[in-house]
């Protein structure tokens, strides 16, 4: 099978590698707008070659954002071409249109390292979504907050530090924006959810709140109640409801999530007959990112495994008035609790609080309750 890999940056360069050493598949041509002398395949920067090139069965998209990787995707599926694409902006941006023309097309549409990484979640996912009723996924799906949030709570750093920190390892961008405000989970989260339920939400729909608002203080306060901040997205199915949100969530310290610490991720599927499965390992980094990617080609190339994970996407609002919690609350310096609010109800207070409070805080409480 004959790929054609668009970008060669982190994930690209450590797929290509994977892809050499595994043999099962070839790289034929690259996608680069600069020269790639030390490349001993085709390098091109004109993507109609690719398109036209009619040994090319498959392309890969590593290159990030919705232009131009949508209008290429979109032209390899109409030449007949399979695509895997690790880029999760994309996917929520155009998730009904690549599953409409994949099908349309009659070619087969991957994107496992989208959401966890080198974790083959959204495979998983898929498995057990097939044969069961999942209702509810959640967990921690940013590897840099999560790094974050642990050196703030194991070895109390400071925000602005850490941050910069992060950013210096290249963990975090130098606009960390999509990370710290949650809208890469919330990505995460769509793509699971639409698999899990057989659904397509907007990433719009749904509601998010990251952790730039967590102070040292914040950090203290959890540690004398027993708990650890993680951020977390969430969505769960009752009836033909669907409820997602992403948020700062509380964890008792001895629970699986307080323990997952640096970039690692953690996500759990909750199923009506196999019950709670969690998965975890690196959310990120270029190997375990690019051996996600090479294990979606070698799926296709063996062939029998559709156009997407499921046939399932059906238009869905998001409605968090029946899900439920307990709410944490920092407003004015003042610590408040709430139980049994609804999802709905809890982002409605916080944006009441964040009215005369801009840097108000709202956790959800995932620990049992003290009888
Ligand atoms: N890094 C991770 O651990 C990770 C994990 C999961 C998913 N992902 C996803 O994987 C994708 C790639 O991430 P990355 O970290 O590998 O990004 P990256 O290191 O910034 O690499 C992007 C590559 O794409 C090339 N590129 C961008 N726009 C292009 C264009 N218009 N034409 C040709 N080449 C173009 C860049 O080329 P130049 O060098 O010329 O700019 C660069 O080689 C993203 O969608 C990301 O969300 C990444």
């Amino acid at each position: 099978m004959n790929i054609a890999l668009l970008g060669f940056g982190v994930v690209g360069s450590h797929f290509y590698t994977l892809a050499k050493e595994h043999g099962g598949v070839k790289v034929t041509t690259v996608l680069s707008r600069r020269p790639r002398p030390e490349l001993d395949c085709t390098v091109t920067a004109d993507f109609d070659e690719i398109v036209r090139d009619g040994s090319i069965d498959l392309v890969v998209e590593v290159m990030g954002g919705v232009e131009p990787a949508f209008s290429y995707l979109s032209a390899a599926m109409r030449a007949g071409k399979h695509v895997v694409t690790a880029n999760k902006q994309l996917m929520c941006a155009h998730y009904e249109e690549l599953l409409s023309l994949a099908k349309s097309n009659n070619v087969s549409l991957r994107c496992t390292a989208a959401a966890g990484g080198g974790i083959p979640w959204l495979t998983s996912l898929a498995r057990a979504a097939e044969n069961d009723r999942i209702t509810a996924v959640e967990g921690i799906l940013n590897g840099t907050t999560n790094y974050m949030l642990s050196a703030m709570t194991n070895k109390g750093s400071d925000y602005t530090a850490i941050l910069k920190e992060a950013q210096a390892l290249g963990y975090a961008e130098a606009d960390p924006t999509a990370d710290v405000e949650g809208y890469d989970a919330r990505r995460k989260l769509v793509l699971s959810a639409n698999l899990a339920f057989g659904v397509s939400i907007r990433e719009d729909d749904v509601p998010c709140v990251g952790i730039s608002h967590i102070t040292p203080p914040d950090i203290e306060k959890a540690k004398e109640l027993g708990l650890t901040f993680k951020l977390i997205a969430r969505a769960e199915q009752s009836g033909n409801k669907v409820a997602a949100f992403v948020c700062p969530t509380l964890f008792p310290v001895t629970a699986p999530e307080a323990h997952t610490d640096g970039t690692g991720n953690l996500v759990s599927l909750y199923a009506k007959r196999i019950g709670k499965q969690s998965f975890s390992g690196a959310g990120a980094g270029g190997f375990p990112t690019g051996s996600n990617v090479l294990a979606d080609c070698l799926e296709i190339r063996r062939g029998g495994c559709g156009v997407y994970y499921t046939d399932r996407s059906k238009p869905c609002p998001v409605d968090n008035s029946a899900a439920e919690g307990r709410w944490f609350f920092r407003h004015n310096g003042e610590y408040l609790f709430f139980g049994d609010y609804t999802v709905a109800q809890a982002f409605e207070v916080y944006e009441k609080y964040r009215q005369d409070d801009p840097t108000a805080l709202m956790a959800r409480v995932a620990a049992p309750r003290k009888k």
